[in-house]
């Protein structure tokens, strides 16, 4: 009803949202993260930080069928992004009539999931008469350790990030904030979903990385030694799927499974992908001249990664709170509130991009921005 209004209404015959940001060059935004299996709201002030965000994991809703299903997460966030935005207003003492822009997680990822959250962000911005920005998801998970650090603990621009997700896993030179080049990506599975399938393998819950890591702990790395995929022949170009051919032979090699055989196998994927990834993120290193990396997404909640990675590279390593990053709202309405007060705004349409290039943003310019207290961060489910 509402969409069809907005499209009969056009966006020429509207006007422009108001820019309450002129006053004081502050903005208090509201973000919203639908791309996958995470319903997150948060509120981002651009002069007090952080304000609050709640997140809504569908863990327990996929984990029957050991991934996410598409069609039950687009319902699942239609249940609770209403709630969600209630309370966060509620929790930060603020009202719909605080809200200066609205942030919402247009692509990449799953159609209907992005939907909820455009459709619902885009519709809210509008009747608030507010500006609206679609946020790229990879974007935001490579600006979340920006947003709990401290200004002079921040990469210096130009740095590489090393973008491990459930969806990506990406090589970025970071020319300048919206400016990226890929210097290199997996050419099959993702990182994150190469530990859920390998979980899923070894009977472990969903998602898998967390399941993998902890398992690791007791597993003896001797034991088994296991591929590390295209770090014999040059480039940045990563390969996942080969390891978890890898994985299901050595499970099959060894039934029936003790607890420490589970434990052995979980240990040498890990290091199989840590070490895979340490040595591409060093490669990129040394062909940039450059020596700050940032880890961000899902996989860079890893703990052996993060270690190996600041242990063995010559370069200064940054990554976000484990709470940031794995998906969330706080980086949309970081984001968002970035790309914001630097005057980028979507036009009036609900658009998602379950495909969108991150080469294709573009650049913005960066205002000092705000201290963030992530005493703040909460996690209700
Ligand atoms: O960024 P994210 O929350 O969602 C996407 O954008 O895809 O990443 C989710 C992925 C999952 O594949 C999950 O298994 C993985 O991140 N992950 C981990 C860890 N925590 C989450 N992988 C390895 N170790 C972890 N501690
Ligand atoms: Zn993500």
């Amino acid at each position: 009803m509402l969409y069809a209004r907005l499209r009969m209404s056009g966006a020429a015959t509207l006007r422009a949202p108001k820019q309450k940001i002129v006053d004081n060059g502050y903005m208090l935004v509201l973000g919203i993260e639908t791309s996958c299996d995470e319903t997150g709201v948060a509120l981002y002030d651009t002069d007090l930080g952080l304000l609050g965000q709640v997140l809504h994991s569908q863990i327990e809703l996929h984990a029957d069928y050991g991934g996410v299903v598409p069609e039950l997460a687009s319902r699942d966030h239609i249940r609770k992004i209403v709630p969600l935005t209630d309370r966060v207003l509620d929790e930060a003492g603020k009202t719909l009539d605080d809200i200066e822009g609205v942030a919402f997680t247009s692509g990449p990822g799953l159609m209907g999931a992005l939907l909820v959250g455009a459709s619902f962000g885009r519709a809210l911005a509008w009747s608030l008469d507010v500006p609206a920005l679609e946020v790229h998801h990879m974007e935001a998970h490579l600006l979340a350790p920006l947003l709990a650090s401290q200004l002079d603990q921040r990469p210096s621009l130009p740095f590489l990030a090393l973008l491990v997700s459930g969806g990506h896993s990406q090589i970025v030179h970071v020319h300048d904030y919206g400016h990226y080049k890929l210097l290199g990506e997996s050419v099959d599975d993702a990182a994150g979903e190469a530990f859920d399938k390998a979980a899923k393998m070894l009977a472990l819950g969903y998602p898998g990385g967390p399941e993998i890591a902890r398992l690791a702990k007791d597993g003896d790395p001797q034991r088994f030694t296991f591929p590390r995929p295209m770090t014999d022949r040059p480039g940045l170009n990563m390969s996942f799927s080969g390891l978890k051919t890898f994985t299901l032979n050595t499970i099959a090699d060894h039934q029936p499974l003790t607890d420490q055989d589970k434990a052995d196998i979980a240990c040498a994927f890990q290091q199989a992908v840590v070490e895979t990834l340490y040595i591409k993120c060093r490669r990129a290193l040394q062909a940039t001249g450059i020596d700050d990396l940032v880890i961000a997404g899902g996989v860079s909640a890893n703990s052996a990664l993060r270690a190996k990675l600041e242990t063995d590279l010559d370069a200064t390593v940054y990554y976000a709170p484990l709470e940031l990053c794995t998906d969330n709202g706080a980086m949309i309405a970081y984001a968002g509130a970035l790309r914001l007060v630097a005057g980028d705004s979507s036009i009036l349409r609900i658009q998602t991009r379950p495909r969108w290039p991150l080469e294709e943003l573009v650049r913005f310019e960066t205002k000092p921005d705000a201290r963030v207290d992530l005493r703040t961060t909460r996690q209700l489910t």
